[in-house]
């Protein structure tokens, strides 16, 4: 990482209010209220900081049966100012480390991390791709007309 003094951490109740502003862009004062709360109680939140303040965050979940070994990566996302100085890499490089690290500890095997990625979003797709994610189908307007989404997964037995 080329910034100095950048954490990356596991999101707790003390992040509470800072990853509520953080979901501002929902528009929907009940989804953006709860919405910190599920990540936090149900969901795996990794967030890159700069002192106390969060400036990037990546959050992970485990799909389905645990045995199956297979998480969805969700919300990457870097703050403006923090961008390309490998703050995105290193959040992603963590929870894959910590996706690995949970599965193992449990004797399950990890297998499968996939992720959903908008087909102009450039950014975004070369850095998982540099990770070793690979596109494998087109999802059409999955989340909206205006834009096609790309199927993403990186295979862990192939990595490991
Ligand atoms: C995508 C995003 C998380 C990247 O974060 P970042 O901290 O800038 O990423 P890094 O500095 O670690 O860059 C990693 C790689 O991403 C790619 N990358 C990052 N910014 C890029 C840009 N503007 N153009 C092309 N490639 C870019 C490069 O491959 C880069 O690797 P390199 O430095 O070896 O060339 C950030 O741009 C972001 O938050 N975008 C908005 C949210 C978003 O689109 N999230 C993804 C949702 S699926």
């Amino acid at each position: 990482m080329k910034v100095k003094g950048i954490k990356i951490v596991e999101g707790t109740s003390a992040d509470k209010e800072q990853l509520t502003e953080s979901f501002q862009h929902f528009n929907d004062k009940n989804i953006i209220k709860n919405r910190a709360d599920c990540y936090l109680s149900h969901n795996n939140t990794i967030l890159a900081k700069d002192g106390n303040r969060i400036i990037g965050k990546i959050l992970w979940y485990i799909k389905e049966d645990p045995n199956f070994g297979v998480v969805e990566f969700e919300e990457l996302y870097v703050y403006d100012d923090y961008r390309k100085k490998g703050i995105g890499s290193e959040l992603l490089r963590i929870s894959i480390e910590a996706v690995c690290d949970h599965f193992n500890q449990l004797g399950i095997k990890p297998r499968r991390i996939f992720l959903f990625v908008d087909e102009n979003n450039q950014s975004a797709r070369k850095l998982y791709e540099k990770f070793g994610f690979e596109c494998i189908a087109n999802l059409g307007h999955l989340y909206s007309e205006n834009n096609n989404y790309l199927f993403y997964i990186l295979d862990l037995e192939k990595t490991n």
